[in-house]
């Protein structure tokens, strides 16, 4: 999502997961991003400029006095040009003269002069990797803002095993994605509840209901990629963990109350995206109920509000933002539970209306403040109303 229009400098140096960068310019450019390859010499001895070219749209470029290319000084032109600038794989050689300013070729020469965000992802032998003398290196750049992408560790392609292995391409995109978004929320704590609640009935039946838990897994992901220190309490979904939170996950209302009130404290933001079972079975049976009369009437009782015993005991400073599912009276029944839970911000959106609320990938809501102000955010995406959400709760803060 943070890609798209963006142009990546992706610099591929010499070694053996050289190759892996093939797969990284393909994902980066279907994520919508234009890609620019700078090559060291001795990663064409691993892969040809010929495979990312065809895989970019755009010539790789290898040597810095190279004189069939239209712009006049191009390593300056692309320094400029680059919206992140990415090393992957970083040899232990292009990581030390990272490090030390040496510029001595199209990738190095590149480097000093862009002004971009810096993203690393090393891949080399175990014992250079653990090599003090490139662990001070890496020191070196981190203490300078370079997000390094760490290697992984497993058997590595000269037989060795250990640390070296360059990172998935997954995470690396997600650390390009990290560089590209703006570091707004770091500093804060937030809190994101998510998903369904399920109240047993007996050791086989539950009550629960459609939520898919996208929504708030949007906003803690969202959240984590803008630099806040996230934890999201989840009921039971069939979604992933999002990277970088602290992942709690819960299955009862009870268990939610407890995980989310226990952490309360400790936030500066709390957003309650989860749909919570308002009543639970009165009784949960220990073995499974058999099947008896033609009809069975099952006795019911409240759970606990987390979202009013939040309001309730809400810290100055702290920013409490709830949601409303409805069917009908959308915008008096969530003005209703904005007031009631004491909330600075209340989502609201309604099954009623196409594409949004349970299951989908997109959302429409109203957002409601505790000044009695409103602005409607149309049919997106969940994840661009993760940002609008948090956008409008920093402006709150
Ligand atoms: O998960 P998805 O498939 O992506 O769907 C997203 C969603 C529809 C679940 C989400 O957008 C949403 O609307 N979540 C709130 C659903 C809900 O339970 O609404 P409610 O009107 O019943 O509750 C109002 C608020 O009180 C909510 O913030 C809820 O978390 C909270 N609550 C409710 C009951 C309860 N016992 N404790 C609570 O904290």
């Amino acid at each position: 999502m943070g890609l798209t229009g963006k142009t990546v400098v992706l610099c591929v140096t010499g070694g053996i997961a050289a190759y892996k960068a093939a797969d990284l310019t393909s994902k980066l450019r279907g994520a919508g991003a234009e890609v620019r390859v700078l090559m060291t010499a001795s990663a064409t001895e691993f892969i040809t400029p010929v495979t990312f070219e065809t895989l970019s749209g755009f010539r790789a470029i290898v040597d810095t006095f190279d004189r069939d290319f239209a712009w006049e000084v191009e390593h300056i032109s692309l320094a400029k040009a680059a919206d992140v600038f990415v090393i992957a794989p970083a040899t232990a050689n292009v990581i030390a003269k990272a490090a030390h300013g040496i510029a001595d070729d199209m990738v190095t020469t590149t480097l000093l002069a862009t002004g971009a965000p810096v993203v690393v992802a090393p891949a080399m032998n175990t014992g250079m990797y653990d090599n003090p003398v490139t662990q001070q290196n890496l020191a070196t750049l981190r203490a300078r803002g370079v997000l390094l992408v760490e290697p992984a560790a497993g058997r590595l392609a000269c037989g060795d095993t250990g640390r070296g292995k360059l990172a998935d391409t997954a995470e690396i995109m997600h650390v390009i994605e990290r560089a590209l978004t703006r570091q707004d929320l770091a500093g804060r704590r937030v809190l994101v509840t998510a998903g369904p609640t399920q109240e047993a009935l007996d050791p086989v039946r539950f009550l629960s209901n459609h939520s898919s838990g996208k929504m708030g897994y949007a906003v803690a992901a969202r959240a984590a990629l803008r630099g806040a220190e996230v934890t999201l309490v989840s009921g039971p979904t069939a979604l992933s963990a999002p990277r970088d939170v602290a992942f709690v996950p819960v299955a009862s209302a009870r268990d939610m109350y407890d995980a989310v009130l226990s952490r309360a404290d400790a936030q500066d933001i709390i957003v309650k995206a989860a749909a919570v079972g308002d009543y639970r079975p009165a009784e949960e049976h220990s073995e499974k109920i058999k099947k008896a009369a033609d009809d069975m009437t099952l006795p019911l009782t409240r759970n606990p509000d987390i979202l009013a015993a939040l309001g309730g005991r809400k810290k100055p400073g702290q920013l409490l933002c709830g949601f409303a599912m409805e069917t009908r009276d959308l915008i008096q029944n969530a003005q209703d539970k904005l007031r009631r839970k004491n909330c600075d911000m209340l989502v609201a959106n309604s099954l009623r209306d196409a594409g949004a609320g349970f299951q989908h990938d997109t959302n429409a809501a109203t957002l409601l403040f505790a000044d009695g102000s409103r602005e409607t955010a149309p049919l997106m995406r969940k994840e661009e109303l993760a940002d609008l959400i948090l956008d409008r709760l920093l402006e709150l803060a």
